[in-house]
């Protein structure tokens, strides 16, 4: 087997920490069903400056590139913030260089959880939505102006890249609640005009798929009002960002959250959707949940379905139980949070065995 080449950037923060727990799980197993993972670790974002004097060596894209799939902590902090090129450039070039178009951040109320929701538990129950952010497009990627006394970004979209961004939205609806919400500003902006003209034009292949639109401000205000009301949520690159933070918490908190981004040239990235947490780095007290569930995410795109099955309910079952760290309101660290997601694992490959005895 040797489909399994994992190329590591662990990056800032809490990056390393949640990283080296996700990697953990995935070591355990990959030995216990002999998945043959490889880990190649590399410098990236404020790491790769202090080491480099970049954010993306050419080596650690060479590495990116020659991957079966990219394993991502966080990038960025404080220390970094004035330099010529931040941590954050890293991130979006890489995004860029290999193409990777469609983010997918999934989001749940776990059953019985509601509890962990800052929003009332009748209103949290239930809710179970997937966001598919565009990321390679938009003001992230548009011309910028920066003088003194004024700046500008671009905001632009071709119909290619909305095209394929809404085939995403709507194939993973199809594996789901067949419902997209396509999320715009098309009252206001051009860009918003085209990208619903077009996700209503695409919708047409999917008849099988309810679609609906709504205003950004009005979404913003939907996620936490009735967020059940929605199951994929389709919107460009700013709008994702801002949306799937929001979204992140009515499930307890965005240390939970991972995520895929998928392109047309080159491997897959993985990497949870929150940041580098400046505020909690080095204190094990990170929550490694999003990093576990983005290898999850990671063991699926590779063809691994069943282990990464057991690696979701393994850490279900970690927070079910009681086992939270301090931004779910318990005290338990980072390590010995993913150290309670292996024991699980082990004791389900023990039954595991002993069932095929
Ligand atoms: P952040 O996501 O790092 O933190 C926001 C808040 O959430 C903080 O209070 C933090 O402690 C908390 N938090 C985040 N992840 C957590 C986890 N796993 N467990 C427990 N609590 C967690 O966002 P920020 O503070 O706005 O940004 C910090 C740095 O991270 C900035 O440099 C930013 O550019 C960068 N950033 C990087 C990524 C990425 O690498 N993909 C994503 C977002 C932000
Ligand atoms: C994210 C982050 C990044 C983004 C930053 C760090 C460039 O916030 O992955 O959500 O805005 O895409
Ligand atoms: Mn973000």
């Amino acid at each position: 087997n040797d489909s399994g080449r994992i190329v590591l950037l662990p990056g800032d923060g809490i990056g390393p920490e949640v990283a080296a727990e996700a990697v953990q799980c995935l070591r355990l197993l990959s030995d216990a069903y002999d998945l043959g993972l490889v880990f190649e670790e590399h410098d990236f974002g404020g790491a790769a400056i202090d080491a480099h004097g970049v954010p993306l060596p050419e080596t650690t894209l060479a590495a990116c590139r020659g991957a079966d799939a990219i394993l991502l902590g966080a990038v960025g902090g404080p220390k970094w913030d004035d330099s010529a090129e931040r941590p954050e450039a890293g991130l979006l070039k890489l995004r860029a260089a290999l193409g990777l178009f469609a983010n997918l951040r999934p989001a749940r109320v776990m059953h019985g959880l509601e509890e962990l929701s800052p929003l009332k538990s009748h209103i949290a129950r239930g809710a179970d939505i997937l966001v598919v952010r565009e990321l390679t497009g938009g003001l992230y990627f548009g011309e910028k102006v920066i003088r003194d006394d004024a700046a500008s970004d671009l905001c632009h979209y071709s119909r290619t890249e909305i095209e394929r961004i809404a085939h995403v939205a709507f194939c993973a609806a199809r594996e789901r609640r067949c419902r997209v919400t396509s999320v715009d500003k098309a009252n206001v902006l051009a860009t918003s005009k085209l990208w619903r003209k077009i996700v209503i034009e695409v919708s047409s292949a999917y008849p099988d798929v309810a679609l609906d639109h709504l205003y950004v401000d009005a979404a913003a205000m939907a996620l936490v009002t009735r967020p059940t009301q929605f199951d994929v949520i389709l919107t460009e690159n700013l709008f994702g960002d801002i949306l799937s933070d929001e979204m992140s918490v009515i499930g307890g908190s965005i240390g939970l959250l991972g995520s895929s981004s998928t392109g047309d040239r080159g491997p897959a990235l993985f990497e949870p959707i929150h940041g580098s947490a400046p505020d909690i780095a080095g204190l094990d007290r990170a929550n490694p949940g999003g990093a576990i569930a983005s290898a999850a995410m990671m063991l699926q795109s590779l063809g691994f379905a069943a282990q990464a099955e057991m690696l979701d309910r393994a850490l279900e079952r970690t927070i079910g139980e009681g086992c939270r760290t301090a931004d779910l309101g318990g005290g338990i660290g980072c390590s010995a949070f993913g150290s309670r997601v292996r024991e699980i694992l082990r004791s389900d490959l023990v039954r595991h065995e002993a069932s095929l005895q």
